[in-house]
């Protein structure tokens, strides 16, 4: 059976490569993305001795740079089984709803919310030609309806229209065969997470490679933490 291939974004640290590593360590094959040749160069000598890795430079915020990355895996690959839309920033604690600078939080949107729309609706032909695909959405607990409180304005609400765009993916997708899931990680060591968060990037990526990897009789549409559903 051919190995299923799978792409993170954002695969370059913390729970992206995490994500990278432990889909790795399954067999899969793992097309680990990150921001430039650079990154993406020393990526794929820290994730080399764990498997079949393949590094790709993408810029999620940049519609050419994710053009070519879809030709890259048509080229190299044929398909795409799993993508898995982590790359994220900006959790923006100096900020309240009522005096959010706009500008910073449309950049936000751009990466939590718009690159991921805009990597689903450009791999959808490649994802379409898998068995099993799988879309994982990396969302945040700040994303749920009932953290909508005013504080971290900015990325809750992108995680919020992340959570959206999962639902509305679903049933889109549903009669492609195509799962689509958000997972919050959990509060995770990285440099977006802090020194000071509980879990590892490996505990915060479980959740996530579980999404990845369920049968075609899982669950689409729903909100995970801890390999439980969880309200959006
Ligand atoms: N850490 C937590 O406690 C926590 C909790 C809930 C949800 N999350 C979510 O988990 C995901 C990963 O977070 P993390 O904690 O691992 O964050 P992180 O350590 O700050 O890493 C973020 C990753 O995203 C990449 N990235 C950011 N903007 C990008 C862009 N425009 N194009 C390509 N790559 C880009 C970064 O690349 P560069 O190295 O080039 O900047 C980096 O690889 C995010 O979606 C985050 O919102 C994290």
């Amino acid at each position: 059976m051919q190995k299923k291939i799978a792409l993170v974004t954002g695969a370059n640290r913390g729970i992206g490569f995490a994500v990278a590593k432990g889909l790795l360590q399954k067999g899969i094959t793992v097309i680990a993305s990150a921001r430039t040749d650079e990154k993406a160069k020393v990526t794929k000598e820290n994730l080399s001795s764990y498997g079949d890795i393949h590094v790709y430079p993408l810029e999620v915020t940049q519609l050419p740079s994710i053009q070519k990355a879809v030709q890259y895996v048509h080229n190299n690959f044929g398909q795409l089984d799993i993508l898995i839309n982590n790359a994220g920033v900006n959790y923006d604690t100096w900020h309240h709803v009522q005096n959010a600078d706009l500008e910073e939080v449309r950049q936000t949107f751009e990466t939590n919310t718009f690159a991921p729309w805009q990597l689903i609706q450009n791999f959808l032909p490649l994802l379409k030609k898998s068995k099993a695909g799988r879309i994982v959405n990396v969302s945040s607990g700040s994303g749920a309806f009932s953290s909508q409180n005013g504080q971290t304005p900015g990325y809750s609400l992108s995680k919020y229209a992340l959570n959206g765009l999962t639902l509305q993916f679903a049933q889109a997708l549903q009669r492609d065969g195509i799962l689509v899931n958000a997972v919050c990680p959990g509060w995770v060591r990285t440099d977006m997470g802090g020194s000071g968060a509980p879990r590892s990037p490996e505990q915060g990526a479980d959740t996530i490679i579980w999404a990845a990897l369920l049968e075609n009789s899982g669950p689409s549409g729903k909100f995970f933490r801890d390999r439980k559903e969880v309200s959006f």
